[in-house]
């Protein structure tokens, strides 16, 4: 038995796709700044917001079995495509706690507006799970509000080949956010965590009285309390360095990966490459 104080200094597992997930990092790395992290990017396998729920079942399942491999004390799902299809799924599998995106994301929502827009992928708008996470937090507080999805499948591609600043995504965001303009929002959620990477672009487009909703913040805020009431928490000064200690994982080019990346890291990252194994697929 691992005592508790050990599991502490464990790293928090963080996976996505690909580069979205680097938004929960730099999140993780401003409100836990002690701990160190694994990061897995599915690259070889992206985007996931176009795959079946079979798909990422699987997918995710795999990315588990090796962060279990990694000794991690918890993972969070830094991918909404995943949270809303396969946690509910795969949870009760492992034996370290796993945190979705979705519902932190919804509560804060919920906390700010009452015209809420989603913009998501088109697995994450399909499943509905945005719908149902923020109708359960609006009943929870005992309040109303209208919830309008859009899916914005090209946002994905676009982010990872790193065309952010191109005039052509722009154009792009503009048509996936004319209905959230008609809609007149007043609350815009981020239900991707590549798209807070386009946030300087959806400034251009929306009314500065739209306020923007980053499911990170509140899940790492979640993932903070989590560790906590567990006994996990890794408060150590002496790894205050501990961010440059996260390892980057990926399973597509790793070359590639460090290129995109290191835009949002501010330095060149190491990245190695992790085939995963199949594992038994679920009954
Ligand atoms: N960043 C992920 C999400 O939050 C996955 C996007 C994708 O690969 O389509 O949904």
């Amino acid at each position: 038995m691992v005592s508790e104080i050990k599991r502490s200094s464990y790293p928090i597992g963080v996976f996505d796709s690909g580069v979205g997930g680097l938004t929960v990092l730099q999140e993780l790395n401003r409100q836990l700044p002690h701990e160190s992290v694994v990061y897995f990017g599915d690259t070889a396998r992206l985007p996931y917001g176009k795959r079946t729920q079979t798909e990422i079942i699987e997918f995710v399942q795999q990315i588990l079995v090796w962060m279990q491999s990694q000794q991690v004390k918890m993972v969070i799902m830094a991918c909404n495509t995943s949270s809303a299809l396969a946690l509910d799924a795969l949870r009760q599998e492992f034996d370290f706690p796993i945190l979705g995106v979705i519902l932190p994301g919804a509560r804060a929502a919920v906390k700010k507006g009452r015209r809420i827009g989603v913009i998501a992928t088109t697995a994450t708008v399909n499943s509905e799970a945005y719908v149902q996470a923020i109708s359960e937090s609006l009943a929870e507080m005992q309040s109303h509000a209208q919830i309008w999805q859009v899916a914005c499948p090209e946002f994905v591609p676009l982010i990872e080949s790193n065309r952010i600043n191109d005039p052509y995504t722009l154009e792009v965001a503009r048509e996936y956010l004319t209905p959230m303009l008609a809609a007149d929002i007043d609350t815009l959620v981020f239900g991707c965590t590549h798209y807070p990477h386009l946030a300087d672009v959806f400034r251009q487009i929306l009314p500065a009285h739209v306020r923007f909703v980053d499911p990170a913040v509140s899940v790492v805020r979640a993932a903070a309390k989590e560790l906590e009431i567990l006994g996990l928490r890794h408060t150590d000064p002496r790894s205050a360095i501990s961010r440059d200690l996260t390892k980057f994982y990926v399973s597509g080019d790793p070359e590639q990966f460090a290129q995109i990346s290191s835009r949002w890291l501010n330095k060149m990252p190491t990245v190695e490459k992790v085939v995963l194994s199949p594992v038994e697929l679920l009954s």
